[in-house]
């Protein structure tokens, strides 16, 4: 598969509700809200909606959803449908994308051709009518990832419904407020749902030089600069651990190299976004239960966020340098692969000890951020299935962050709130570094089962050179294991609007010192 078509623009309208040209006009509704909220819906839908509200038969709990005929021939919208918006406390540019999603997912069930989103200025609070709208956007558009690409007996998906996003609000000026708002979040949700293609597919398609087939393609039309480096040139630059890796397989490994460089923007920081590639991961000879190990196919989901947001990035035009940096490999237990026990140099000169070769995330991400280093990054954030560990800490909700300083941690994941990433921080305390001891190299690639997510953030510290980096754990996070009204079952496309928003936020990265 390609990237997929540009697809169509999300319109906007501000204006009466009963002007706007849909087969069905969704409006949010919190839960305490009477027939006064938006009075104006009563009368054209015959008195249905006070019928709803008074007998409870809607009682606006989140994602709840009310479907009524419009009566009134003078009304333009065929149908109309409240939306549950839970309580006003929870409100936010985060649930709107959520509920967004859920809207978008109930319509095309129904194969509803023209929907019209409804951003009340009144529920808003003090987000900006603008952060609303961009989220409304972006969810709107995840509701059109379909994550059954090789059915052969189902009716194809319904094709998506074209999408409106109306502004009830009495500003005058409401409409421009949003209109580049809701272009941003049509996008950064396209570039979600590649990251998802990507991660949902196969590890016998999607190879290592596939997936840097792909990952260029994406990237390219986007205006970044691409460079894969095979095994030759791999191995020129020494990259011993991703080598390492690669050995049990005889699929080569690839390392692609992404470039965003805007005109007049010479001096100044670099980003370096680096992510795991792995395109499947059996653990190698230390190799994994079976049960469950399919799941292993989207431990690429990192470097397919790195490629996304390099899309995104370059199409919005962000205004700082950033570098990409994906090592893509399988990790097979061939006749050639590494053992325990065995010794990898690293690009940086360092000396690993493998105890487990399912630890091989991290293997291949030391030589990805000494890359992004070489190339000048600045500032550094890799996103990895990392490890197991964080699911039990964290669970299926939130992504770990780990890091330093302390100020560029938080500086990542205040943007991962906004973007709708669910990130939380883990310790780096020196201490945990012991159990990283090795009797015969620098160190070992594991630490034992206690703190398994930090003494893998310790392991890539040792890459880091001491520029500001955060590394987010996404193993718990880029796999949904069961459906949510806002999410159905699969891939997430985690952290791709993290990454790419975090480019247009350098002004912010100066202030800090070291923590
Ligand atoms: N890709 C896995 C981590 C993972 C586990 C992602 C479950 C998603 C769901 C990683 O390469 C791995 O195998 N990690 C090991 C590390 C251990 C051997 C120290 C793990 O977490 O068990
Ligand atoms: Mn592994
Ligand atoms: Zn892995």
């Amino acid at each position: 598969m390609t990237p997929a078509a540009a697809s169509s623009p999300i319109g906007c309208s501000s204006g009466p509700l009963s002007a706007i040209d849909t087969d069905l006009l969704v409006v949010p509704w919190f839960e305490d809200e009477g027939l006064g909220a938006v009075p104006e819906l009563d009368g054209p839908t015959s008195g249905e909606v006070a019928r709803a509200l008074a007998s409870k038969e809607f009682g606006a709990r989140a994602y709840d959803l009310f479907m009524t005929p419009v009566t009134d021939g003078s009304w333009r919208p065929r149908r109309v449908a409240l939306a549950g918006a839970g309580r006003a406390s929870a409100f936010g540019s985060d649930f709107v994308r959520r509920l967004a999603t859920a809207v978008g997912l109930a319509a095309r069930q129904r194969r509803i051709e023209r929907v019209a989103f409804v951003l009340r200025a009144d529920m808003a609070g003090d987000t900006p009518l603008g952060e609303l709208a961009q989220a409304a956007a972006e969810g709107l558009t995840l509701s059109e990832f379909d994550a059954g690409s090789y059915k052969t007996d189902d009716p194809p998906p319904a094709k998506a419904p074209a999408w409106t996003v109306a502004v009830r609000a009495a500003a005058a000026d409401a409409l421009d407020r949003v209109t580049d708002a809701v272009a941003r979040g049509r996008l950064l949700g396209e570039c979600s749902n590649l990251a998802r293609e990507l991660s949902n597919e196969p590890g016998n398609t999607l190879t290592p030089r596939e997936f840097a087939r792909r990952a260029e393609a994406i990237a390219r039309e986007g205006g970044v600069s691409v460079e894969i480096l095979d095994e030759n040139r791999i191995a020129e630059l020494g990259m011993g651990l991703l080598l390492g890796v690669a050995r049990g397989s005889s699929e080569p490994p690839r390392l692609i190299v992404f470039r965003h460089e805007p005109p007049g923007v010479a001096a100044g920081p670099v980003l370096g976004l680096v992510g795991k590639g792995i395109t499947f991961d059996t653990g190698g000879i230390s190799i994994k239960q079976a049960e469950g190990m399919e799941r292993m196919k989207d431990d690429m989901a990192g470097g397919a966020a790195v490629a996304c947001a390099m899309r995104a990035i370059g199409l919005l035009k962000a205004p700082v340098r950033v570098v990409g940096v994906v090592p893509m490999t399988e990790n097979m237990p061939g006749g050639r692969a590494i053992k325990p026990g065995d010794i990898l140099k690293s690009a940086s000169g360092k000396t690993v000890e493998v105890i487990n070769t399912d630890a091989e995330g991290r293997l291949v991400l030391g030589d990805g951020l000494w890359y992004a280093r070489q190339l000048g990054a600045t500032h550094l954030v890799d996103v990895a299935t990392l490890t197991g560990a964080a699911v039990v800490a964290l669970g299926k909700i939130t992504s770990g962050v780990f890091g330093t300083p302390r100020a560029w941690v938080e500086q990542v994941q205040r943007v991962a709130d906004r973007a709708g990433d669910r990130v939380w921080p883990l310790p780096l305390f020196e201490e945990y570094r012991d159990q990283l001891k090795s009797d015969i190299a620098d160190f070992t690639n594991t630490g034992g089962r206690a703190a398994g997510s930090i003494t893998a953030a310790m392991f890539l510290k040792e890459f880091t050179g001491g520029l500001p980096w955060a590394h987010i754990d996404i193993a718990g996070t880029a796999w949904a294991d069961e459906a949510k009204p806002y999410l159905p079952k699969g891939p997430t496309g985690v952290a791709v609007r993290t990454l790419a928003e975090l480019a247009f936020t350098s002004q912010q990265w100066k202030l800090e010192g070291k923590s």
